[in-house]
């Protein structure tokens, strides 16, 4: 099996073919995905009709994977899968509600001790406008700033929180106790430098969330919560940005290393969005 490799005209992403992901893949082809992973960000494998199972095991082929803590979201006979979207009894989006609300930028998992390396996600049914998802680029981020930033930024260690995201869903749900859910070992915090060198090729990229991201170490919580607010608005300007325009049976593979990602709303009282997610583990030391 060979693939083709065609990159978009953004700043990252690439549509890749010939994959089957029905199939366990054989090393070469692991390969080369993780080579076009690191190298693009965002792999788009579209036309793909897939089972939980073949997703589960066809993501099992390139890490270990990792379950979500909101026990409600996994998949009946396949918990590895979860289910995001508006169709069951209670939804799980990440959308924000209105157009002129603020997009959740994140990289999956980061205020876990083992955060996501990459995240797959697969179209079970699209709205048919809005709720696409938003990819942005950590390399371009870093790389556009100024010399004096990088060495400062190089300097910080920044803290991550599900209390930073908890509060965000809070505001975006109807109900005013709803949790994402935290496992009952995980810590209330973690931190990770602000840029973090890629495991494969050492490349330097802005590692944070907008909502997740609670704070810097040392500094007082007001002025890292404003630092992480103008990062956020830098880190996604449109030129960083690949906006993801979901098409039935698309399958999305970003790498959470060096990429930020939102969904976009869309109205969730006229239309249903169905994705499932599988979530590969982190393997590689973060420092
Ligand atoms: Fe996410």
């Amino acid at each position: 099996m060979s693939l083709s490799i065609e990159p978009t005209e953004s700043a990252l992403g690439a549509v890749v073919k010939g994959v089957d992901m029905g199939r366990v893949p054989d090393p070469d082809i692991i390969e080369s995905i993780e080579t076009a992973l690191e190298q693009y960000g965002v792999l788009i494998f579209p036309g793909q009709d897939i089972t939980p199972a073949q997703q589960t095991a066809f993501s099992a082929a390139l890490a270990p994977l990792e379950m979500t803590a909101n026990i409600d979201a996994r998949l009946d006979g396949q918990p590895e899968i979860f289910v995001v979207g508006n169709t069951g009894a209670k939804p799980v989006t990440f959308a924000p509600k209105f157009g002129n609300d603020d997009l959740e930028w994140h990289t999956d998992h980061i205020h876990r001790p083992e955060p996501a390396r990459a995240s797959l996600l697969y179209a079970k049914e699209i709205p048919a406008e809005g709720g696409d998802t938003l990819f942005a680029c950590m390399y371009s981020a870093y790389d556009d700033l100024a010399a004096e930033q990088k060495a400062q930024y190089g300097s910080l260690t920044a803290i991550h929180s599900v209390a930073g995201l908890r509060n965000y869903l809070r505001e975006q749900s109807e109900e005013e106790d709803y949790d994402p859910g935290r496992q009952a070992d995980m810590p209330e915090s973690v931190s990770w430098p602000l840029v973090r060198h890629h495991p494969r090729t050492g490349r330097p990229a802005l590692y944070f969330g907008a909502k997740v991201t609670i704070g810097i170490e040392g500094w007082a919580e007001e002025t890292g919560l404003a630092f992480i607010r103008d990062l956020s608005s830098h880190a996604t300007r449109p030129e960083f940005v690949y906006r993801h325009v979901w098409r039935h049976h698309d399958a999305v593979l970003w790498d959470n290393r060096r990429v930020l990602h939102a969904a976009t709303p869309f109205d969730m009282t006229r239309n249903k969005r169905l994705m499932h997610r599988t979530t590969l583990r982190e393997t590689e030391p973060v420092h």
